[in-house]
């Protein structure tokens, strides 16, 4: 009977804990004349990013691999907001060709780009190789997001006062990636996503040194425990916790897109530029995305399996 007492309070302090914890962005920065462009905005954070974008008068892009479902998204996102500048566009981040399929159309047709959200993402899936001989989810995860970025910099750059918005994961704590093990399976579904999660937070440090000057700004994120799909790719037991933890504790969709809006949003954020955010909030770095040279390997070898050497250089002369 103690026993059930004491865990039944260790459960009421969780929740409070949880609650207590919550974070929303308050900014009132209003996008009329902006476009947005957010990866994987059909379902989960992305969905409600691109909605609260919509309201704020934005011509928002939504990039989604599944058409139909995109376009239910759309045609939600319109009747909800009334803004008509909503559009869906065509983006499988594990295919590069569809990539740069994407990123072409965006720099042929749209005139500028102001906040461009990598946020699409797979949680634990099973192994395997890509066409373009890169892991599966490392390349959702982390080596597609990283390639649209270098082909949308320079639009971001002619846009000015921009910013690009990398959403991570608090499992990039348990994460260690070389320039070696970038590529690989990391012993598990959940050890890769983790290590996809770091290479977020890497290349973003990376990028905002590169950027270093400009007017565009880049930032990463943890946007909390959030009661999305994420995992759908869980079997068995694993899935059944997972449902008890998410339904008791869990935040909405629309809790979980406020830290990413904030980054998005919020004025004065430039100086921190790189930086790591959690509840709409600078955060330290995990250690394991502290060690500058291992960083720099890191990038030197995913432009490397990107082939994608001489847009850096072209985009970044002085440095690389
Ligand atoms: N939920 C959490 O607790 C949590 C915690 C930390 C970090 N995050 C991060 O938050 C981001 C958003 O995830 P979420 O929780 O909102 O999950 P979600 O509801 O599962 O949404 C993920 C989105 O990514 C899209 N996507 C998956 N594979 C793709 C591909 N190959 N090409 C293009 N799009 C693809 C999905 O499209 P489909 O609908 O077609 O599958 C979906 O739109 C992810 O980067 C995730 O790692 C989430």
């Amino acid at each position: 009977m103690i026993i059930l007492k004491f865990f039944i309070v260790v459960l009421i302090l969780i929740k409070i804990y949880y609650v207590a914890k919550k974070r929303w962005c308050t900014s009132k920065v209003c996008l009329n004349g902006k476009t947005v462009l957010v990866t994987g905005a059909n379902t989960g954070i992305g969905y409600e990013t691109a909605l609260e974008f919509a309201k704020r008068g934005a011509r928002v892009i939504l990039a989604c691999r599944d058409l139909k479902k995109a376009a239910e998204a759309k045609d939600k996102i319109i009747s909800l907001t009334e803004n008509k500048n909503v559009v869906v566009k065509e983006l499988n981040l594990a295919s590069l060709k569809s990539v740069k399929k994407i990123a072409l159309d965006i720099i042929e047709n749209e005139e500028r780009l102001d906040i461009l959200v990598n946020n699409a993402g797979v949680g634990a899936i099973n192994n395997k190789m890509t066409e373009d001989g890169l892991q599966i989810q490392m390349q959702i995860n982390y080596f597609a997001p990283v390639l649209l970025t270098i082909y949308l910099v320079d639009l971001l750059r002619r846009t000015g006062n921009s910013r690009i918005i990398n959403v991570s994961s608090c499992l990039a704590y348990f994460a260690n990636v070389t320039a070696d093990t970038i590529n690989k399976y990391g012993e598990s579904p959940v050890k890769t996503y983790s290590n996809s999660k770091l290479g977020n937070i890497i290349f973003t440090r990376k990028l905002a040194s590169l950027l270093k000057g400009s007017t565009v700004s880049v930032y990463s994120l943890h946007p909390g425990e959030i009661q999305t799909d994420i995992f759908r790719h869980f079997k068995g037991w694993h899935k059944f916790v997972l449902f008890i933890v998410k339904t008791s504790y869990f935040k909405t969709p629309e809790e979980g897109a406020q830290t990413t809006l904030y980054t998005a949003l919020e004025q004065g954020l430039e100086k921190y530029s790189g930086h790591f955010f959690i509840e709409c909030q600078k955060r330290p770095f995990y250690k394991t995305a502290t060690d500058d040279s291992l960083n720099e390997e890191v990038w030197q070898a995913t432009v490397k399996l990107l082939d994608c050497e001489k847009e850096v250089e072209k985009l970044f002369p002085k440095i690389s």
